[in-house]
């Protein structure tokens, strides 16, 4: 079966964080932990990025003409979620921005509230601002995992400054439904406890019967409460072109206290990524699909090869190319480094919150995933 990625390419001699940092160049690991595609970009995105290089000269830039428009009518035609100009406060990535979230409210000691297991930035933003982080844990019930409410309710309070939502949601491949958004919704608002969103991997839902809800779009109080962060740099697998992403904050007076906390700490975004992030809007909508069709099979695949492998589970993946792996029942004291030294390079769950867990990246070339999958049985073996 041929498709858009055909042939896979060599990342090895490239300067990847995730092949050369744990793969010494000259060993054969398989990078299949940071949250990157091996896939190309798409054309589209290539050609826009050469054509700015064409024009040879770089200082600052602004976004380009038609840039906010571009995002504010994707995101009513996405998520019928209607977004002002105004609202908008440029960022270059989006985990500098759960900081200033964070930093933005309240004063050294309050309380950061997260999901766990989560994406690792999430468990330690509380601890690097100086709050004190409140874990939600979840669980997994009938394949899929679930923020436990009862304990958010029991101890969330108003010193809970700010909840950091992750949605969809890495490590554990959920797409939060309207249920689950708004009950986290009415616990914060009844504690005063303002949401800041990562919503970076919302065009990447592979489940065909699961639609992305911004969690600000759900009702204005919950807009006015909010912070909202979303790039293309996931879906279009742009992390290497630069940061460009962007936070949404309706309301006036939060939006001023999280710009005061990005004066100044925050770079600006460059040519190259304002250039990729718009053809990756005007341009890409079929490339994405077929993006998105592509991770759906390398995920069944990996699924059902997960499933025959003695010792390991996986809960369904509902959006974007994170696999969530249970090794518990293997027994060993570090999986992580069991499965190094069989030459897959994974990510180690102890990171996110669980030292039972490793996550898997299926943003790979099929034949990729298949020499991971051979390694993994073969260490297992
Ligand atoms: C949930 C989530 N947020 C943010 C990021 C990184 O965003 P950025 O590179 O824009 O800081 C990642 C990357 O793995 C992620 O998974």
């Amino acid at each position: 079966m041929s498709s858009l990625f055909d042939p896979p390419i060599e990342r090895r001699r490239s300067d990847s964080a995730k092949w050369g940092q744990v793969a010494r160049r000259d060993t054969d690991v398989i990078g299949a932990w940071l949250a990157d595609m091996d896939l190309p970009s798409a054309d589209k995105i290539i050609e826009a990025v050469k054509e700015r290089l064409d024009e040879r000269v770089f200082g600052y830039s602004m976004p380009p003409s038609g840039f906010f428009q571009l995002i504010i009518e994707r995101l009513e035609r996405k998520y019928a979620w209607k977004v002002e100009r105004d609202w908008f406060v440029i960022q270059p990535g989006v985990v500098p921005s759960l900081f200033f979230a964070t930093n933005c409210l309240g004063e050294y000691g309050d309380r950061v509230m997260a999901a766990r297991p989560n994406y690792h930035y999430f468990l330690e933003t509380a601890e690097r601002t100086d709050r004190l982080f409140q874990p939600v844990d979840c669980h997994l019930t009938q394949d899929r995992w679930e923020m436990d409410f009862d304990q958010m309710r029991q101890t969330i309070n108003p010193k809970t400054r700010a909840f950091l939502l992750c949605n969809p949601f890495n490590p554990v491949g959920r797409v939060l439904d309207q249920q689950e958004l708004e009950t986290v919704a009415e616990i914060c608002l009844s504690n005063g406890t303002m949401i800041c969103a990562d919503e970076i991997h919302a065009e990447l839902v592979l489940d065909e019967d699961k639609q992305h809800i911004p969690i600000a779009s759900l009702a204005p109080e919950i807009e006015q409460n909010s912070i909202t962060l979303f790039s293309a740099a996931k879906a279009f697998n742009l992390p290497g072109i630069g940061g460009l992403s962007f936070a949404i904050i309706p309301n006036p007076e939060l939006r001023a206290a999280f710009s005061r906390r990005s004066y100044g700490v925050a770079t600006h975004p460059g040519a190259l990524a304002y250039a990729a992030t718009m053809a990756a809007y005007r341009d890409c909508d079929d490339w994405l699909e077929e993006t998105i069709s592509y991770l759906r099979g390398n995920r069944d695949y990996l699924q059902s090869e997960i499933a025959q492998m003695n010792g390991l589970s996986m809960a369904h993946v509902e959006a974007s190319f994170l696999a969530w792996i249970d090794v518990k029942d293997l027994g060993l004291s570090n999986p992580y480094q069991a499965f190094l030294e069989g030459g897959v390079a994974l990510s180690d769950g102890k990171e996110m919150g669980r030292s039972d867990h490793l996550r898997l990246n299926f943003g790979c070339h099929r034949s990729i995933l298949e020499e991971i999958i051979r390694r993994m049985k073969l260490t297992l073996a």
